[in-house]
């Protein structure tokens, strides 16, 4: 397994490869991320993971520099996993000077997760088009656990052009249906053990929705209350339709209810597809 950290000899080991599929990270690598992998690897001839905590994503009060970073662990799991390349680059390498070149977003970036973290797409998007710019892969997977990233991520390889195909893993869940996740570090046992309780109500509006409740305020209120009675302090809880991320109409065919809430000082976000 090669690990690059400088963009010219990664180009050099991928100048002759047939197909590449990309899947980037930032790393603190967990069972979701070898979904994303294993899935690659039976799509593709050669895997190349990025690993790179990346700042433009972060506002100026987040996690940035507690973001947990944890390379030769990740490279070690990775050698396991049969990756054919990491891609490790350092700040200097992937921003050399300022990044004064920005994507401007659809409008729906600016929601759900845009409307709380104002111009993290716009990192996520930015960071994401230099990636496949350096690694030109032609297959690239992400999560379904971000469900609106990968829905940005689609529009912009669809409207920019883009190559690539882009293909989607389900979100790996612990045995109480816990998402999996690099922050999820973050939590007590006290609150790792309440964390299941976001699934759950996740779980039991989509039971609802399809014993023929199309009442979603109410759905939506019943959620934020149960979860907000159980200590969380819930940013959104909220049906859309599953195709545009627009607010759900009564007789959209396809739904998605999508979360975010804090539990103590940690932003967990989840969505279930109904
Ligand atoms: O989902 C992530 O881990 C990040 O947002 C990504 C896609 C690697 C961009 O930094």
């Amino acid at each position: 397994m090669n690990i690059f950290n400088d963009t010219a000899a990664l180009r050099k080991e991928l100048s002759n490869k047939q197909t590449i599929a990309f899947v980037p990270t930032m790393g603190n690598l967990h069972d979701g991320h070898i979904a994303l992998i294993e899935h690659a690897k039976q799509q593709a001839d050669y895997v190349v993971v990025s690993i790179f905590v990346n700042r433009l994503q972060f506002l100026p009060n987040e996690d940035f520099a507690q973001y947990p970073r944890t390379l030769d662990n990740d490279c070690k799991l990775l050698s396991m996993v049969g990756v054919d390349t990491i891609f490790a680059p350092n700040e200097k390498t992937l921003y050399p000077e300022q990044q004064d070149f920005l994507l401007t977003l659809p409008a729906v970036a600016d929601t759900l997760e845009g409307k709380f973290r104002p111009g993290f797409f716009c990192g996520v998007a930015t960071v994401v088009l230099k990636l496949f710019n350096i690694v030109q892969p032609q297959l690239a997977l992400f999560g379904k656990k971000d469900y609106q990233q990968l829905h940005i991520i689609r529009t912009m390889v669809r409207q920019l052009n883009l190559p690539i195909k882009i293909d989607a893993c389900k979100v790996i869940r612990a045995s109480d249906g816990f998402a999996l996740s690099s922050r999820n570090a973050y939590l007590t046992q006290t609150q790792r053990t309440e964390a299941g309780k976001l699934y759950h109500i996740l779980q039991q509006t989509k039971k609802e929705i399809n014993s023929g409740c199309k009442n979603f305020e109410s759905l939506q209120k019943k959620a934020i209350d149960y979860l907000t009675q159980r200590g969380w302090e819930v940013d959104y809880f909220t049906i859309q339709n599953s195709k545009t991320l627009l607010p759900a109409k009564t007789d959209d065919e396809s739904l998605i209810a999508l979360t975010a809430a804090w539990l103590g000082k940690t932003r967990l976000i989840d969505n279930i597809e109904i």
